[in-house]
């Protein structure tokens, strides 16, 4: 939902068409059928007023950890408990589908694995775990830094022909150009080369993410009315980008399964990437199970990657940035990290682990900005949820077919389980369980997760929830944040960066993630050592 604020510890929010839902909505207020669970009242217009889940904050401190949303017949529940968020999401998480999410992304993804029903679901996650095998990210390292390395040129090259030693530029495109470049590359061996040049299938995917962010904020699903899709001009232009993706990945699949070789496939069981010319993900799907897979499966499974990996990323380096560089002293102390760990080369797979500094700021960012900051999730049978946090014995009773918000922000936020929630501090996730300073909350324990490279969800009991968690945790989890270390690493070894203008002035528009209205502009100022 997109709208307005003048919130000043936040960026500002945008207003738009949603004032007009505000009335349809107001129409159909009345009280949902879901007992005692405290409720959101009276606050329809304030739904309008930023966006949804900033609001979803307020009734949080309002209203506690379990709380509705009411409209008419039907409510929404609104989950910022750990405990209730680990029962949902992992201890029972078969009695639960994506709901209104699935229905949004199912046109797009078909039956990939965000959008898949159970059976699906479980054929294709078990398919394509395998592919995202430690060997295989270690090989990916060098695609993040051949990809990175070239944003870092064009910057340079920028920066020479300007003749001075400072550019402006949009971060947040940037990092957008970036993650599709990798993505391409990493997921279908395709070289969208969108760091340098545009094409009529980057114009199409970005259509295409521009249309599910449309669908995910309207309030009236007319897209499901076949004429719409010839009568309304953006329905049309949707059909046809994803006529032109469609096209592009039918193309790469044939090609994957034309080109099958006995000797790769042999490399690939032996995890040999090093001495492969392709390591993507459709080699592995298409040489591991054979050219008898089904094309279509296929399809869904890249496209799902291609949009859940590309924004998302974008999105966790480009508030990384915004954060950073309201802190010229974090941004030092990540340099000498980059300084004493990396010098002039570019980032390992070894070097990883020992920038720690940068891989805790890419963490943070996602614990201040979650990309979604909202799970969704609907009821397929009647539901009891647990008590919450405070060892309530009884939780709520839900009925089948209830509309879930997991709140990953309320989570990531809540003064109840982190020490100066709003502050940017990525040391937090160095604290031990004894000194992280929350009274009443023993959920925050870092040696839960031994030999992470990456803190997550099991270190803060589900208050810390980056990439989901339980079966549907995201699968792309560690290659986004080796990806995002590379790229933030490799800005900050060459730049310093700072905000073209006050942080209250980027505006904060969220659909599917968060992001700036107007794009993250940045002053990059080549580094003086
Ligand atoms: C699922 C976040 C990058 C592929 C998810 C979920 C979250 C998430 C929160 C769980 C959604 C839910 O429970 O409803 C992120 C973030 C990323 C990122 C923050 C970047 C920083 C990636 C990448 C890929 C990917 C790079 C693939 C290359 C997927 C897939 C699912 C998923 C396929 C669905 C998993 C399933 O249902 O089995 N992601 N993701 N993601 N993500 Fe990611």
């Amino acid at each position: 939902i997109r709208c307005q604020s003048t919130n000043t510890k936040e960026p500002k929010t945008n207003n738009n068409i949603l004032d007009n839902a505000s009335n349809l909505f107001t129409n159909l207020l009345s009280g949902g059928s879901l007992g005692s669970m405290p409720t959101a009242e009276g606050a329809v217009s304030d739904l309008f007023g930023k966006p949804l889940f900033l609001s979803l904050y307020d009734w949080f401190i309002e209203h506690g950890g379990v709380y509705k949303l009411a409209f008419g017949p039907k409510a929404f529940v609104v989950i910022s408990d750990p405990i209730v968020a680990r029962h949902v999401l992992r201890e029972n998480a078969f009695s639960y589908d994506k709901g209104v999410l699935a229905e949004i992304l199912e046109p797009i993804m078909g039956k990939g694995l965000i959008p898949a029903d159970l059976d699906t679901w479980k054929l294709r996650r078990r398919a394509i775990t395998p592919a995202f095998h430690a060997l295989y990210l270690e090989a990916m390292v060098k695609v993040f830094s051949d990809c990175s390395e070239k944003m870092i040129s064009k910057s340079e090259k920028l920066l020479r022909d300007s003749g001075g030693d400072t550019i402006e530029l949009d971060l947040e495109a940037e990092f957008s150009s970036l993650a599709l470049d990798i993505i391409g590359l990493s997921v279908f061996n395709y070289d969208f080369g969108s760091v340098t040049k545009e094409s009529p299938v980057i114009k199409a995917v970005y259509g295409t993410l521009f249309e599910a962010e449309h669908r995910s904020t309207f309030y009236f699903p007319y897209w499901n009315f076949p004429p719409a899709r010839w009568i309304v001009p953006r329905q049309r232009k949707f059909q046809s980008d994803l006529k032109i993706i469609n096209e592009c990945l039918d193309g790469l699949i044939q090609n994957a399964k034309e080109t099958r070789q006995e000797t790769d496939v042999e490399k690939l069981q032996q995890r040999d990437y090093s001495n492969l010319k392709d390591a993507s993900l459709l080699r592995f799907l298409v040489d591991m199970r054979g050219v008898d897979i089904d094309d279509r499966q296929l399809r869904d499974d890249l496209m799902t990657m291609l949009i859940a990996g590309h924004e998302t990323t974008a999105a966790v380096l480009t508030w990384a940035v915004y954060l950073l560089a309201q802190s010229p002293a974090k941004i030092r102390k990540a340099q000498s990290e980059i300084d004493a760990v990396l010098g002039e080369n570019a980032p390992t797979y070894e070097s990883l682990k020992k920038l720690e500094y940068i891989r805790l700021t890419v963490v943070e960012s996602l614990r201040l900005y979650p990309q979604p900051p909202l799970l969704i999730r609907r009821t397929l049978k009647p539901e009891t949820l647990p008590g919450g946090y405070k060892g309530e014995k009884e939780g709520h009773k839900v009925p089948k077919g209830t509309d879930i918000f997991i709140s990953v922000y309320n989570l990531h936020r809540s003064p109840y389980f982190w020490d100066n929630p709003q502050e940017f501090e990525p040391e937090r996730f160095l604290r031990t369980k004894e000194s992280n300073g929350i009274e009443g909350w023993a959920g925050f324990d870092p040696s839960r997760s031994p030999g992470a490279l990456y803190p997550n969800e099991i270190i803060a009991d589900f208050a810390f929830l980056p990439f989901g968690g339980g079966p549907r945790k995201c699968i792309g989890d560690q290659f986004a944040l080796m990806e995002s270390t590379v790229a933030l690493a490799m800005l900050l070894q060459k730049f310093d960066v700072e905000l073209r203008g006050p942080p209250e002035s980027v505006e904060l528009v969220s659909g599917a993630t968060i992001h700036a209205k107007n794009g993250m502009w940045c002053k990059l100022k080549r580094r003086s050592k």
